[in-house]
């Protein structure tokens, strides 16, 4: 069984003071959370102070990514920071190709395959983005476009590394518009991207990777995008920067 895994994405939101602010208020509001897996990436500043303050409020098992990771360990890469660097910081976890990294910062799918081979390799968790533009949907081209994101991003890893790999599928068209894909595209998108990697890997990894859907999720919607049998969690931009929206995403409500 695949356990849920609700991801709060900050993006570039939140100074320390208010990030540790944010943990303090989100910890006991998720008290009652059911068996659910969730992970914070705030912006690479307060990395390590979200960590600090996760584990004073004893919650060190909530996961804590970086938004990026570079692929080299170390050296004259100015402005990047490594896989090392954020495991010390206290991740566990990385996001890799993001939309707005590929769209404003031009990442290719073979720059995000070596990010994450880079997070894998160094035992992080890797969550990996993928979704199509609006056009890319309206000239029918969203298949074409997830499966080339999906295998390439998958080039190289061995079935091993697969405990350490989630997706998320976010079409771009539903990212921070407040327009949310209907559960019925979702979960056409989940089962693609599942027979995607059925094809390379086989059906038993299939079936264990986890698929989050991202794209506006927000309490009105989280439940019947939940219920999904495919979508196995959801990666928030907008409705995680506020602890209470955050924990009631968390604390969705089953079918
Ligand atoms: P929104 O939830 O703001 O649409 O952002 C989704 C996203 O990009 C999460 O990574």
């Amino acid at each position: 069984m695949r356990k849920p895994l609700i991801a709060a994405n900050w993006k570039m939101h939140k100074t320390i003071p208010e990030a540790v602010d944010y943990v303090k208020r989100f910890v006991p509001a998720v008290r009652n959370a059911a068996d659910v897996d969730i992970l914070i990436a705030p912006p690479f500043t307060a990395i390590s102070a979200v960590a600090g303050a996760l584990r004073t409020a004893q919650r060190a098992d909530i996961f804590v990514a970086a938004q990026d990771v570079f692929y080299e360990e170390k050296g004259a890469y100015t402005g990047e920071v490594s896989t090392g660097m954020i495991k010390d910081a206290g991740c566990s976890f990385a996001i890799a190709g993001h939309s707005e990294r590929r769209q404003y910062f031009h990442e290719t799918d073979s720059l995000v395959n070596k990010k994450a081979r880079a997070a894998v390799r160094a035992g992080l968790g890797v969550i990996i983005c993928v979704g199509e533009t609006l056009e890319e949907r309206n000239t029918g081209r969203t298949f074409d476009v997830v499966k080339r994101q999906v295998s390439e991003a998958l080039l190289e890893f061995e079935e091993a590394d697969f405990g350490n790999i989630v997706f998320a599928y976010e079409p771009v068209w539903a990212i921070g518009t407040g327009v949310t894909a209907t559960p019925d595209q979702a979960e056409e998108a989940h089962v693609f991207i599942r027979s995607v990697i059925k094809e390379i890997y086989g059906g038993e990894i299939a079936g264990d990777v986890r698929i989050l859907y991202g794209g506006s999720v927000k309490p009105e919607n989280v439940d019947e995008i939940m219920a999904c049998p495919d979508v196995d969690g959801a990666l928030v931009g907008g409705a995680s920067l506020d602890p209470e929206s955050f924990s009631r995403l968390v604390m969705f409500k089953k079918g």
